[in-house]
């Protein structure tokens, strides 16, 4: 288990520093450095879940790659960082500028965001633009996107999962107390 777990955490750490390369820009940046202060999923926040769907988009690539089939990386990679760009707290039905639903309209305001800062390609539009198919209903136009957008659902289901869990312990934990 404890092999498991390193093979896991050496295979991350080389993810990253891929997408580092591409992205220090991103990575460095206040906005970015901002998401930090906003929970996505559980008790992940908007920029350790940006980070995850970045390396889980490019171990997807590479598994493709290896079937022949390659993607633009660099677009990917920068896609992926920036796909949740929306710059506020969600949960949060007090600030000023809240809307409802969420899930259907934080891709556009992600994107919008995005280009104020960026020089985005088309790719990294789409990416930024479609990551919430099915909910929003035009559908990825190219691969790199396609990627993303399953990548995004893989780590916001383990992310979901984690948040259920810490929930459940934390119950446990307290009943338990209460018990003794
Ligand atoms: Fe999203
Ligand atoms: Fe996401």
């Amino acid at each position: 288990m404890g092999q498991f777990v390193n093979n896991y955490k050496r295979k991350q750490l080389k993810l990253q520093r891929i997408v580092n390369s591409h992205a220090q820009d991103i990575i460095s940046s206040a906005n970015f450095k901002k998401s930090r202060g906003f929970i996505q999923h559980g008790d992940i926040s908007v920029h350790k879940h940006s980070l995850a769907v970045a390396r889980a988009s490019l171990r997807l690539s590479d598994n493709l790659e290896r079937l022949g089939i390659r993607c633009h990386k660099r677009e990917l990679i920068r896609g992926a960082l920036l796909h949740d760009y929306f710059l506020y707290d969600w949960h949060d039905k007090n600030r000023p500028d809240f809307r409802p639903l969420h899930g259907f309209h934080h891709a556009g305001t992600a994107l919008r965001n995005a280009l104020q800062e960026y020089d985005l390609t088309d790719r990294e539009k789409d990416i930024i633009k479609k990551h919430m198919w099915p909910l929003n209903p035009v559908p990825p136009m190219c691969r790199e996107a396609w990627i993303v957008t399953c990548a995004d659902k893989y780590c916001s289901t383990l992310e979901t999962l984690r948040g259920y869990r810490l929930r459940l312990q934390h119950i446990t934990t307290r009943n338990n107390r209460g018990v003794s």
